[in-house]
């Protein structure tokens, strides 16, 4: 792969930013919102080892050990994020179980065929370069064991008026691309399209509307299972 790194050190400069600051949090207290709970008891049924691609500090990841999920890899871009992930699990005792590495696409590579029975990916796709984000599925389709789940959350897709009204200082860089003005991209994926993306390997079981909160819009909540 080319320089994965270099088209995200925006990306990263903000989230580094965000997650220095960021409080420590304890993985047994409830996240607030009772669908992404119920969500993850459906991942951790099974008492998954599961991937968290753009795992940020490991809350989703650390907060699904108390819903069934045994061990866990959190890979972020972020330093700070990977760095506060790892104290925090420290901190609660979860570092055997949880590891977390520093990096994107290209550490997926030494993970070998059907090494996870549950993926998670919370905001992180529509964030990504269209071709990066194939790319990503592309892996999870081969990290993902047969039978495997899989959640991803992403925001709304949004109409161009929506765009212009929400994100009025973007620059529009390709079809539903487009760079925001705090550097990060957002891949504008209908949820039509994400389904012709995850075929034929990987079915959208369900589709869910997540509310989170007065200040944050409402995101699209995808459970996806590996066909057998
Ligand atoms: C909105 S945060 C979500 C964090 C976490 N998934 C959650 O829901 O709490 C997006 C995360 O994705 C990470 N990220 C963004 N672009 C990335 C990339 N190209 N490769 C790996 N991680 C990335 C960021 O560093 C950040 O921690």
């Amino acid at each position: 792969m080319e320089d994965y790194t270099n088209p995200y050190k925006k990306t990263a400069a903000f989230w580094d930013q965000a997650f220095y600051q960021a409080p420590d949090f304890d993985p047994e207290k409830p996240l607030g919102f009772r669908e992404l709970e119920k969500a993850l008891q459906w991942l951790g049924e099974e008492k998954p080892r599961v991937l968290d691609f753009g795992c940020g500090h490991g809350r989703i990841l650390l907060c699904s050990n108390k819903h069934g999920v045994s061990q866990g890899v959190g890979v972020d871009i972020s330093k700070e994020a990977v760095e506060k992930g790892q104290h925090i699990a420290k901190k609660f005792g979860l570092d055997k179980n949880f590891e977390f590495i520093q990096g994107g696409i290209p550490e997926l590579k030494k993970f070998k065929d059907d090494s996870f029975q549950g993926v998670i990916i919370f905001n992180v796709l529509d964030n990504l370069l269209p071709d990066h984000g194939k790319l990503l599925i592309e892996e999870i389709k081969r990290l993902l064991s047969p039978g495997g789940k899989f959640l991803l959350k992403l925001n709304p897709f949004l109409t161009p008026r929506e765009i212009s009204d929400n994100l009025p200082n973007s620059v529009p860089l390709e079809d539903n691309l487009f760079l925001e003005q705090s550097g990060l991209y957002f891949w504008n994926i209908p949820s039509e399209k994400l389904k012709n993306l995850m075929a034929p390997e990987l079915t959208i079981e369900k589709e869910n509307e997540i509310n989170q909160g007065p200040n944050a819009p409402k995101n699209r909540l995808f459970f996806i299972q590996k066909i057998n």
